[in-house]
């Protein structure tokens, strides 16, 4: 394609060497290449070879004077066009294999741009090989990976989800519904395991949202000293010892879809007064970043502890309990609800039937009639506990209530109750082995405590004595909190 120059007569001559090892340079990549391409300023093609044109089924001659991204799917050549700088090393994907990519644009002597020219280089550049195996190796996981993230912040549950028939739940369902639709935040208040968090992935997948991700984080879990990272992401080499190449932040990862702030409550001061900011002003900079970014989100946030509380000690901001307020949802206790047991544990015994292979399908009345008088105050999360253990242990297809009392913790029953404790004194013997009777000495002494901090997971820590997220590790393993 070139003319060639010929092999410069005298060697000092630097100017005569200088265009000979330019045409060099340009007549041995473009040989050892697997295609070339020049495009003009309207990024149209001028020229492509052969071999080129045929990997992307066309010819050269009806390349010629069509947009260069027509004959190559996902060229770059236009933005090597429109910027005026090079793109030295890159790599293009194409149907068949990566191609590892040169492109440099083609200025006058007073530098405008008058097209670009471009080198794929693959078969013919064999050291690159293992970097292109890499790179495909690489992108396959990291489709795979996305594909999987993408799954897992979709919403997981609908209002279907929601089980119950008591006319508290069906209001609350009602009023869920209408907020789904609107674009404000949500304040879902109630004690742990009133199903706050399942009410959240429904209200996200009745929402004009459904299709962006849901993003759920718990405030409670998050190292104090990672929050900031977790939430806002870091820029690339922000900090020794930051990744290389930054972290996503939550807010970014919500993007266009919902951010669920589980456990509010828990948010450490100096957080939620950036928290608010961002909320405020809908933007924020990541961290090490001068860079703003602007954000599309709805949030959802919600607490079993008492906010109104907490602000009037000062230990939330009320400027934030105001923002996130705005359409507040209170889910009511088991407890106030008994008309919601028959539905719930049917659901619960027939979810359990297919995780566990457990035969146990039903209650009798004694058990039904037995549960509507407990307190739960772990509420639908520990029924969901009781009548797991229950049905594994069960042997026939009913539930009665013998096979269930062992299973309640003494402080569930209602002082109302006239079940076993009524003319009982002698302290009830803890069943199982020394490890269950340890896990059920542990999950009342860690429930009792919380119920004693109103909630709250740093005052009950602080109480004990234990780490915030420590203790908010243990009341996940024992299932007092989600
Ligand atoms: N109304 C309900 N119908 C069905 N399952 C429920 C309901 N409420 C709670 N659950 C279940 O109870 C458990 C705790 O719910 P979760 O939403 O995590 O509660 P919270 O966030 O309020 O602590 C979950 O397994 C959830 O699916
Ligand atoms: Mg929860």
């Amino acid at each position: 394609m070139f003319n060639k120059i010929p092999w410069p007569q005298n060697l000092d001559n630097v100017e005569e060497l200088y265009s000979w090892a330019i045409y060099s340079l340009f007549e041995s990549v473009e040989k050892h290449s697997e295609g070339t391409v020049i495009v003009d300023q309207n990024a149209d093609v001028v020229w492509i070879n052969s071999r080129y044109a045929a990997r992307f089924g066309s010819t050269s001659q009806n390349a010629v004077g069509r947009p260069v991204e027509e004959v190559i799917p996902g060229s770059q050549m236009r933005d090597v066009v429109h910027s005026g700088r090079p793109i030295l090393l890159d790599i293009m994907e194409t149907k068949g294999p990566p191609l590892v990519v040169m492109r440099l644009p083609i200025k006058n002597e007073q530098g405008g741009v008058l097209g670009a020219i471009g080198f794929a280089l693959y078969d013919g550049l064999t050291p690159f090989s293992p970097f292109v195996a890499a790179f495909s190796r690489m992108k396959r996981e990291l489709d795979s990976i996305k594909g999987v993230l993408v799954h897992e912040r979709r919403a997981k549950y609908s209002f279907q989800n929601v089980i119950g028939q008591s006319p508290a739940l069906l209001e609350l369902k009602n009023k869920a519904r209408r907020a789904a639709q609107k674009d404000v935040p949500i304040l879902l208040t109630g004690e742990t395991g009133t199903g706050k968090e399942l009410l959240a992935h429904a209200i996200h997948g009745a929402s004009h949202r459904a299709g962006g991700p849901l993003v759920c984080v718990n405030m409670g879990a998050i190292p104090e000293s990672l929050m900031e990272a977790e939430f806002f992401g870091v820029a690339p080499g922000a900090y020794t010892g930051a990744l290389k190449n930054g972290r996503i932040g939550k807010l970014e990862l919500a993007e266009g879809g919902t951010l669920f702030l589980d456990e509010i409550g828990d948010t450490p001061l100096t957080m939620q007064g950036k928290l608010l900011r961002a909320l405020q002003e809908k933007e924020y900079e990541p961290v090490g970043s001068n860079r703003i970014k602007k954000t599309n989100i709805r949030i959802i946030a919600a607490t079993s502890a008492d906010l109104p509380e907490m602000v009037a000690r000062k230990a939330f901001r009320s400027d934030l309990y105001y923002r996130l307020n705005v359409f507040p949802l209170k889910l009511p206790p088991l407890r106030e609800r008994p008309e919601c047991l028959p539905a719930l544990t049917e659901r619960i015994l027939k979810d359990v039937a297919t995780h566990f292979k457990t035969a146990c399908h039903g209650l009798g009345r004694d058990a039904l009639a037995l549960l509507a008088a407990q307190s739960w105050p772990g509420n639908v999360r520990e029924l969901r506990n009781v009548l797991e253990r229950a049905a594994m242990l069960a042997e026939g297809p009913i539930l009665g209530a013998h096979e269930l009392r062992h299973l309640l913790l003494p402080a569930n029953a209602t002082p109302s109750s006239s079940g076993r404790q009524s003319g009982e004194s002698a302290p009830e013997r803890i069943a199982g082995d020394y490890n269950e009777a340890m896990r059920a000495f542990e999950t009342e002494f860690l429930r009792q405590a919380l119920a004693e901090a109103g909630g709250s997971v740093p005052l009950a820590a602080s109480r004990l004595g234990l780490g915030r997220s420590t203790l908010y590790k243990k009341l996940k393993t024992l299932s007092i909190l989600s």
